[in-house]
């Protein structure tokens, strides 16, 4: 979060956590139904995260992509545990579903975008993500 903190100066915190937390409260408690990934699933989806996503979440999930610096709202770090444990598998799908808006730069990737991806390919990209912390 050190670099979160320091790219965070001169914005205020309610921002910052608004613009994680818009999630509606009945998907944030959601579980996630997908099954646990294989490992061939497991590469499929590094070479998702590696292509779509490393560009701002960096490509070891720590937020340093090289659009990271850009972001008024920059990527948060998937690596940090402690950080990860506040994050509920709902609001982990629903901000890949619908994006940050007008709120910041993460795209929407749900089936109404333009990249289209199914509920299914969503709910596993979000144990994809929990991996960088350990917890999947
Ligand atoms: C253009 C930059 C950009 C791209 C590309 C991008 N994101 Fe994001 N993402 C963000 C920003 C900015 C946020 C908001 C800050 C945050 O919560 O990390 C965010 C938030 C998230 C969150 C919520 C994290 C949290 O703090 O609760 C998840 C999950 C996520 N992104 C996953 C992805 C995945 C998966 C991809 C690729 C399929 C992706 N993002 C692509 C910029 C991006």
């Amino acid at each position: 979060m050190v670099l979160t903190a320091s790219l965070m100066a001169g914005c205020l915190t309610t921002a910052e956590s608004e613009a994680r937390d818009d999630t509606p409260p009945e998907i944030a408690k959601l579980e996630n139904p997908a099954p646990e990934l294989p490992d061939s699933r497991v590469r499929y989806f590094a070479r998702q995260f590696k292509g779509k996503c490393a560009r701002c979440h960096g490509a070891d999930g720590s937020g340093g992509g090289e659009e990271a610096q850009a972001q008024d709202v920059p990527p948060a770090d998937l690596t940090d545990a402690a950080y990860m444990r506040t994050r509920s598998d709902g609001q982990l799908y629903y901000q890949i579903l619908a994006g940050g808006g007008d709120r910041c730069a993460m795209p929407a990737f749900g089936p109404e975008s333009d990249h289209g991806w199914t509920d299914d390919k969503i709910w596993s990209m979000v144990h994809f993500i929990r991996r960088f912390a350990g917890q999947d």
